[in-house]
């Protein structure tokens, strides 16, 4: 027996808050019955619909992918572009599946994949402040100074961005470019980019190199994926 709200999120309905909201709203039946109550428990076998259609019990999924350049992190584009989940579509990958997250356009590196809607919607909260780290080639070479402002927080959007760890990997030769080793918590909207921008260094390629532990070890480059191992979803479950 499961909460309603936790099967609609599981289901990738929404958030278990949200799911909350539509019980509330009177939107959401139980084998026919409206409920509207919060709390309610059911099985699996149980059929919840959502304004008349039912939800979907597909065995939850989770999938690590080497993102590519030039895909989009969602899972439908209005503009036909080549998405995240097309990739693994084009493998055989058939479940309702969609990043946790987003990586630019442009950026490559580590994604997560998964129809586990309520893992998802708790992973990309703020609260839970997953690791990430990027490797980023910027315009010119950071100073100790900027590196430092870096790690305290520097101003995006008129918001200070929280403690970083940074470390200069390599400075080109001609000194025209370098590569710095940034680790965040946060996930706000291009991010890095913003970051590196505010201390006088445009990104001109960005890699996610780790999520919390997981890394592309076993998946070079562009479009590689696997799934998950039972241990790395439990770890990342224990997180939040
Ligand atoms: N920060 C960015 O600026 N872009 C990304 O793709 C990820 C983090």
């Amino acid at each position: 027996m499961e909460r309603l709200q936790k099967v609609m999120a599981e289901a990738g309905v929404a958030s278990r808050r949200a799911s909350e909201k539509l019980i509330a709203a009177g939107r959401v039946t139980v084998n026919g019955k409206t409920v509207t109550q919060q709390g309610v428990k059911v099985t699996k076998n149980d059929q919840v619909a959502v304004d008349g259609v039912p939800i979907k019990h597909e065995p939850l999924k989770y999938f690590l992918l080497n993102k590519p350049r030039g895909v989009i992190s969602s899972a439908h584009d209005d503009k036909g572009r080549r998405t995240v989940v097309d990739i693994l579509k084009e493998d055989g990958v058939e479940e309702r599946i969609y990043p946790v997250g987003r990586l630019d356009y442009d950026t490559t590196g580590i994604l997560l994949l998964t129809n586990d809607g309520d893992l998802a919607n708790k992973l990309m909260h703020p609260k839970f402040e997953v690791e990430k780290t990027y490797i980023a080639k910027v315009r010119g070479v950071l100073t100790n100074r900027e590196m430092k402002q870096l790690r305290q927080g520097v101003m995006v959007d008129g918001r200070k961005t929280k403690p970083a760890k940074t470390k200069l990997l390599e400075a080109a030769d001609d000194w025209q470019s370098s590569r710095v080793r940034l680790t965040i918590h946060e996930g706000r909207y291009h991010q890095v980019k913003r970051m590196l921008k505010a201390v006088g260094h445009p990104v001109m390629k960005l890699h996610r190199e780790t999520y919390d532990t997981l890394n592309l070890v076993g998946l070079p480059s562009g479009g590689q994926w696997r799934e998950l191992r039972p241990q790395e979803v439990k770890k990342l479950k224990n997180l939040v």
